[in-house]
């Protein structure tokens, strides 16, 4: 596999981007080492590359060095990245009511959250639901990060015993699953169209970095999905590279396998297949989170950065669909929380004139088009369980998936 001069990261642009973010400390940067090492060590055993996909999962998840596994902030203003349960804690009171009526119906009221990170949506939502008179029988969260588990049980004292932590889905269980941008925080595989030929990209090591190469398909599942993908979209250009989340369609996959009776809330940002692969998208969607700046390369700051893809929600329907799940419901972030009572929960917020301003604030950013309101879609996979909840039904996108 010959590093292909197209495709290889120009150093200029590495540089570039390296001297708009702010500087890591000395021990962010010996612990970006460790990981580098680790790295390097499984590139050595995989014959000098590794598929992005797995360069991704390590850089995330490698145990005690990814960086949703290590001690870094992450989360918040003091950390890299804002999610809509740390923008406004009128977001979790709004899940919690548009819940409450599922819940009421279920033979045992069990919620799961899936990557719960600094554990804010988790205690939000026990905090209305039980405001509500409709407090859960048990609530697990599943994490991969042990990091992020400990600091979930800081923030979820009031609500010891009601919580506990999983390591993996239950085998058979019923109940509303909860899944805030965790899709979008799967490894994903990359791959670029060229030539009549769609290749895999990978990671080497070059000289002091890690650079881009071109090689053969690690999965056969890859082609079929990009076939479905042009058959959906027509030819795409010359060189055009994007990502395929198979990790997040397993999942959805095993997920709808293992649930009895419920419903699986899917919230992130991504879009139908159409506009995901849209010609124009041409170097895909990647983003990196370092200290509240984005930028697109992943091969810098490991470790250090957050890496993420926007979902394709018309895989995860498909998926659903084949382990015998109904999409029944989907929409944007904006018409789910408005639909689900945020106004009238922001009418209700008591406290003076500027507390009121930063709450008025807080909504804006949850539900405007150019902040987090469109590009966020709310996806509702359901098993065995007929479901009515208002956020559904201002504004039904299903017909474009
Ligand atoms: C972007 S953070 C979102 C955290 C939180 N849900 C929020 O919205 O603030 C992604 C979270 O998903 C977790 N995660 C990613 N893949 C996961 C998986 N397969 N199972 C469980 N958690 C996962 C990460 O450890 C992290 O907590």
């Amino acid at each position: 596999m010959s590093p292909d001069p197209l495709f290889t990261q120009g150093m200029r642009q590495v540089q570039r981007t390296l001297a708009e973010l702010p500087e890591p400390d000395r021990a962010a940067q010996e612990h970006s080492l460790q990981l580098i090492s680790l790295l390097r060590d499984q590139l050595a055993q995989q014959g000098g590359s590794l598929s992005f996909h797995d360069f991704m999962q390590l850089a995330l998840y490698a145990p005690g060095l990814g960086y949703y596994s290590a001690g870094s902030r992450k989360l918040g203003k003091a950390g890299d990245f804002i999610t809509a349960p740390e923008t406004s804690p009128l977001y979790s009171r709004c899940l919690a009511r548009a819940i409450q009526p599922l819940l009421h119906s279920l033979s045992q009221r069990y919620v799961l959250e899936v990557g719960a990170g600094s554990g804010a949506m988790a205690a939000g939502v026990l905090d209305e639901l039980t405001a509500i008179d409709a407090t859960p029988d048990s609530y697990s969260i599943l994490e991969l990060s042990a990091d992020l588990k400990q600091r979930q049980a800081g923030m979820l004292q009031s609500h010891a015993s009601l919580v506990n932590w999983l390591d993996t889905l239950p085998q058979e269980f019923s109940g509303i699953v909860l899944a805030n941008e965790v899709l979008d925080a799967m490894p994903v595989h990359r791959v670029i169209w060229g030539q009549g030929c769609l290749q895999e990209c990978y990671v080497a090591w070059e000289g002091d970095r890690f650079v881009w190469q071109a090689g053969p398909l690690s999965s056969p599942r890859l082609q079929d999905r990009f076939d479905s993908i042009v058959n959906r979209v027509g030819e795409l250009p010359e060189g055009y590279v994007t990502e395929i989340n198979l990790a997040a369609e397993d999942w959805i996959q095993t997920l709808g396998e293992k649930l009895q009776q419920g419903v699986l809330l899917l919230i992130d940002y991504g879009f139908t297949r159409h506009e995901y692969y849209h010609p124009q998208r041409r170097q895909g969607t990647l983003m990196c989170h370092y200290r509240h700046r984005a930028h697109a390369d992943p091969l810098i700051l490991v470790g250090l950065q957050d890496i993420t893809a926007h979902v394709d929600f018309t895989a995860m329907a498909d998926s659903a669909l084949a382990a015998g799940m109904q999409v029944s419901g989907y929409t944007t972030q904006a018409h789910f929380l408005l639909g689900s009572g945020l106004t009238e929960l922001l009418a209700q917020v008591e406290g003076d004139a500027s507390q009121q301003l930063e709450f008025a604030n807080q909504v804006k950013r949850l539900t405007l088009p150019q902040e987090m309101g469109e590009l966020f879609k709310v996806m509702a996979l359901t098993k065995d369980m007929p479901i009515a909840m208002p956020g559904f039904v201002m504004r039904d996108l299903r017909n474009s998936l």
